[in-house]
């Protein structure tokens, strides 16, 4: 099958590779680009393990195509963190024990790292609803909760007293 040449920005670095078109955005993040951090779970769109932001949007990269994504900003959990100081996201997910063996860890952080920019502010009601495409097998789900709770509230501080 002929290669497609695509070109993208990924966690702030444009990046160009050649990709066979039926390549899945998932596969081609683990494989070409070495990004691991997007799971594998389902393949079908269920789990949320493979979530990553695209345009400004939570996408599960399973259900995309490389190709699609020819132009778009990409950001993986690998783009979280700054300078070696991590995200709220990922500070409320270590702080508030939002996680047991970690697979679904980088689609929550993905999904909550999003959600907050589309509600900062929300209740445990839509925290629950906002992060309901992510499934777990672990946690139970409540400490998830508190950990997006500890997140928004992080990031409502003014950033002196944030950091
Ligand atoms: S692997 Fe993409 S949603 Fe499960
Ligand atoms: S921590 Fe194990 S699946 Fe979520």
């Amino acid at each position: 099958m002929s290669k497609k040449l695509v070109s993208m920005k990924v966690n702030g670095q444009t990046v160009e590779a050649a990709v066979e078109p039926r390549t899945l955005l998932v596969h081609f993040l683990r494989e070409q680009l070495q990004l691991t951090g997007a799971h594998i779970g389902c393949e079908t769109s269920h789990c949320g393990a493979c979530t990553v932001d695209i345009d400004g949007r939570s996408v599960k990269a399973c259900t995309h195509l490389a190709v699609q994504c020819d132009g778009a900003e990409v950001v993986t959990v690998e783009g979280l963190a700054q300078k070696g100081v991590l995200h709220a996201v990922q500070e409320g997910f270590y702080k508030e024990h939002g996680l047991q063996c970690g697979f679904c860890t980088p689609g929550m952080l993905m999904r909550a790292y999003r959600f907050l920019q589309e509600n900062p502010n929300p209740t445990e009601e839509e925290i629950r609803a906002g992060m309901s495409g992510n499934l777990c097998r672990c946690t139970g789900y409540q400490n998830i909760v508190k950990a997006v709770q500890y997140a928004a509230a992080k990031l409502q501080q003014p950033a002196e007293q944030a950091a």
